[in-house]
């Protein structure tokens, strides 16, 4: 039977909501509780694939943890209280997981492997092997890539120049710091996403960020203590929303109790350069910063991104394109390489997809120009 559907134009998002957990809160939250003494109680957790993965990769290595929805308990076991587990880690699409369980694995004292699915497994892995051997690690890829052997051992306390602007390297590194047998010190190429080092001070480790927001100096061996964490909602969830009420005439949407965190807001930077209309509640949260966001439909500019603003932005690059789509002007994007190495490759994808609906995007190495007056 064949059925008549009419859409109408809408006339404005109107409303408030709340996004899940961050899911990069989530994936080390289950990590530092289970390498704490003491319980963790973490409200909020994004129950999503990924994150799932670390949950059933600590328990194969003797982590006692229970779930009840978005509340999850973690029994700690300590720096040295994981176990060897009886097969291969499989952790799905999940590269937080693979890469900051490989900094964390590689300086304990048994061998694991970690596998992932057909995606996780064509993803760099190099950039956590290399730096990590410096550290004396022993881990073999196969070309680069999953299955990783990890033979832990006894690592060694080093100065790193990262060369790649990556919170997942950097936090795998930090996490090798904590057992190296003297202090570390990480030099990132920017500044990424901080919430490993944030949340390793909150549960007594002692993770230092030089004023330059690059230089991280972490000293060995702490004794960490479960905590309770509260998660925020995850920013990269509500960019959908915030994009959407910023480019659909007559809207204003908010979302609650956001995280805030200064290196993962470049979304909110972006509108306001773009001339978004954007409020920040702040709320009082003892770990992450978070609030709640309003924004209000508002004709927008054309804006010009580069290397240094990428890091905060990295995720919602795709709702970038789309708010440079509807500006009255030429956008560009550039120094965002390594959208080409996510589960997807982003630029291509954004571009094939963005076509699509007529938008006037142009592929470039390293990210992408829009003409918004052409769309
Ligand atoms: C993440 C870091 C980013 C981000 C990913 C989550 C993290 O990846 O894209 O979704 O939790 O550390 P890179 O470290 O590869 O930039």
């Amino acid at each position: 039977m064949k059925k008549n559907l009419m859409t109408r134009p809408m006339s404005g998002l109107q409303g408030s909501l709340t996004v899940p957990g961050d899911k990069s809160i989530s994936h080390r939250s289950l990590m530092l509780g289970a390498i704490s003494t003491g319980v963790t109680t973490i409200s909020n957790f994004l129950p999503a694939a990924d994150c799932l993965s670390t949950l059933t990769a600590l328990q194969a290595m003797g982590t006692q943890i229970t779930r009840q929805a978005t509340t999850v308990q973690v029994v700690g076991r300590g720096l040295h209280g994981l176990t060897a587990p009886s097969q291969p880690l499989q952790l799905g699409n999940a590269g937080t997981a693979t890469r900051l369980l490989a900094g964390l694995l590689a300086g304990q004292p048994f061998d694991t492997t970690l596998i992932g699915d057909d995606s996780l497994s064509q993803r760099p892995m190099a950039r956590v092997q290399q730096p990590l051997q410096k550290m004396g690690a022993d881990i073999s890829l196969t070309d680069g890539h999953l299955p990783m052997h990890i033979h832990g051992r006894q690592l060694h306390g080093t100065t790193t120049q990262m060369t790649v602007a990556s919170a997942q390297v950097k936090s795998a590194l930090i996490l090798a710091a904590l057992q190296a047998d003297a202090p570390s010190t990480i030099i990132e190429t920017l500044p990424t996403r901080d919430h490993t080092e944030r949340l390793l001070n909150a549960f007594g480790a002692s993770v230092v960020t030089a004023s330059d927001q690059r230089t991280i100096t972490v000293q060995p061996q702490p004794h960490l203590q479960g905590q309770a964490v509260t998660v925020p909602g995850d920013m990269s969830a509500a960019a959908f929303f915030l994009t959407a009420a910023s480019i659909v005439p007559g809207s204003k949407v908010t979302l609650k109790r956001v995280g805030l965190n200064p290196t993962r807001t470049g979304l909110l930077t972006v509108l306001q350069r773009m001339g978004g209309h954007v409020t920040i509640e702040p709320l009082t949260n003892p770990g992450e910063p978070l609030g709640n966001i309003t924004v209000t439909a508002a004709k927008l500019h054309p804006v010009t991104l580069t290397a240094a603003d990428i890091p905060a932005v990295i995720d919602e690059l795709p709702l970038v394109a789309l708010l440079a789509a509807t500006a009255d002007g030429v956008s560009t994007i550039s120094g965002a390489g390594e959208l080409r190495v996510k589960e997807t490759d982003r630029i291509a994808t954004i571009c094939t997809e963005l076509r699509k609906l007529g938008i006037a995007i142009e592929e470039r190495p390293d990210g992408f120009v829009i003409d918004g007056r052409r769309t």
